[in-house]
């Protein structure tokens, strides 16, 4: 009998995978917590919660009966001229919670599609109230998603450099230093003040696939003051940072200027099943809401705001809001901050920064690309140990499930330093 891993190679393209190099996957058959079991009955640590999806483990059981109950009654119905109780309640209870004055829920798909909506909604903004104001600006290696609009706002690097003919123009603002964000600030401040700027889009506190390159709260909040003075809208993309990762629910809370559209996604629905929701303040949302049927928003997917991934995301929003998950986060951050202290002066780590459950360690390379062959002895070196973890480049980080437990955590610190160690 073939396994699952040679039919794959049959018939299988994988994302982010140059596949003539690296023509294996490992065939997962079964999650359970924070581990994933492969078809060899392997088990692996899921040390970056499956591409930053995952909460509260695998296959978590109140999220699959949630799930098996909603599919049974409505599985899928279209959204345009029809509505659920599923969407609905999911709407008011993350208005609830978000951020702002949010007031209105817009779903799709995923990360990059919340992205390409968060743009939509901006640059439409302006043309339906007859403002000139058509420029987008972002930060330097940003990383908003794979469609076009997403990677037009994303940092020019190896994920768009074939496409960059086709990437609509964007400003960049260069990335706050660790000391000093003055030039960044001031950047931005110069470009505002043309008073062409339609949006700032930023992800908040930290990139994530740019390296988990983290910057304060101060410089958001500065940011975010200077777009409100110039009359620029601001988007907050929360896919990754949202739902807990930097510590409170939202990076955005740990400041007072509120966005004027959100992203979110990947924690959306625990990890169980693909979402995207663009949030809006009634202020956006008036400017479509009009006689003329030129100004609505032209945008919609056929699985928009899928009942079923609904309810998974209900779900995975009363394990979210308990008060245990909230104390895990904290030990997760507790436990971060003392590993942290205890490799910081290695010869090895150039950095190591920490917001939130979020922790990342730059090791000293001669080649910091995304391509390294320290990336790919590191990846094969934490498998061995029966760790998953995609190292950025020379940058190791773990994102872990809130679930995981002090013992697990000291088993993947135990494996950095085996790691480094042997470098
Ligand atoms: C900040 C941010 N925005 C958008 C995206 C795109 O999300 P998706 O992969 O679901 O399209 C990602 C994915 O990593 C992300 O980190």
């Amino acid at each position: 009998m073939p396994t699952i891993k040679d039919r794959d190679r049959q018939v299988i393209w994988h994302p982010y995978t140059a596949m003539k190099a690296w023509p294996e996957a490992i065939a997962i058959v079964k999650g359970e917590g924070i581990y994933l079991t492969d078809e060899n009955g392997n088990r692996y640590l899921d040390a970056i919660a499956s591409w930053w999806v995952n909460l509260h483990g695998h296959a978590h059981p109140y999220i699959a009966q949630r799930v098996s109950e909603q599919i049974a009654a409505l599985e899928h119905c279209m959204f345009a001229g029809f509505t659920h109780e599923p969407a609905v309640r999911l709407a008011e209870r993350l208005l609830e919670i978000l951020p702002g004055n949010f007031q209105k829920i817009f779903y799709s798909d995923n990360g990059s599609t919340a992205v390409e909506v968060a743009l939509k909604m901006a640059l439409q903004y302006w043309s339906n109230k007859g403002i000139k104001k058509n420029k987008l600006l972002a930060l330097q290696n940003a990383y908003h998603g794979d469609t076009f609009g997403a990677m037009a706002v994303s940092g020019r690097s190896v994920f768009t450099e074939a496409f960059t003919d086709f990437l609509f123009e964007v400003d960049f603002i260069p990335f706050p230093g660790k000391q000093d964000s003055s030039y960044s600030l001031a950047t931005l401040e110069r470009l505002l003040q043309n008073g062409d700027v339609a949006a700032f889009i930023v992800e908040p506190l930290i990139q994530g696939s740019a390296g988990m390159l983290m910057f304060d709260a101060d410089t958001l909040e500065l940011y975010f003051r200077l777009c409100r003075k110039y009359g620029t809208l601001i988007i907050a993309d929360e896919v990754m940072t949202g739902f807990g990762r930097t510590g409170p629910l939202f990076a955005c809370n740990y400041i007072q200027t509120t966005p004027d559209i959100m992203c979110l996604s990947k924690g959306l629905t625990g990890g169980a099943l693909p979402m995207g929701i663009t949030a809006a303040t009634r202020d956006i949302f008036d400017a479509f809401y009009d006689d003329d049927k030129m100004k609505m928003l032209y945008h919609g997917h056929s699985y928009t705001a899928n009942p079923t991934i609904c309810a998974a995301a209900l779900a995975s929003l009363d394990l979210l809001l308990q008060d245990s998950c909230t104390q895990n986060r904290k030990r997760i951050i507790n436990a971060h901050a003392a590993f942290a202290a205890s490799v910081a002066h290695h010869p090895l780590v150039n950095d190591i920064r920490q917001t939130g459950t979020i922790i990342a360690l730059e090791i000293a390379t001669e080649t910091p690309a995304y391509h390294t062959t320290l990336r790919d002895v590191m990846y094969r070196f934490f498998l061995s140990k029966n760790i998953i973890m995609r190292p950025l480049g020379n940058i190791i980080y773990i994102l872990p499930p809130y679930c995981i437990s002090d013992e697990e955590l000291q088993y993947i610190y135990s494996a950095i330093k085996e790691l480094l160690g042997s470098l």
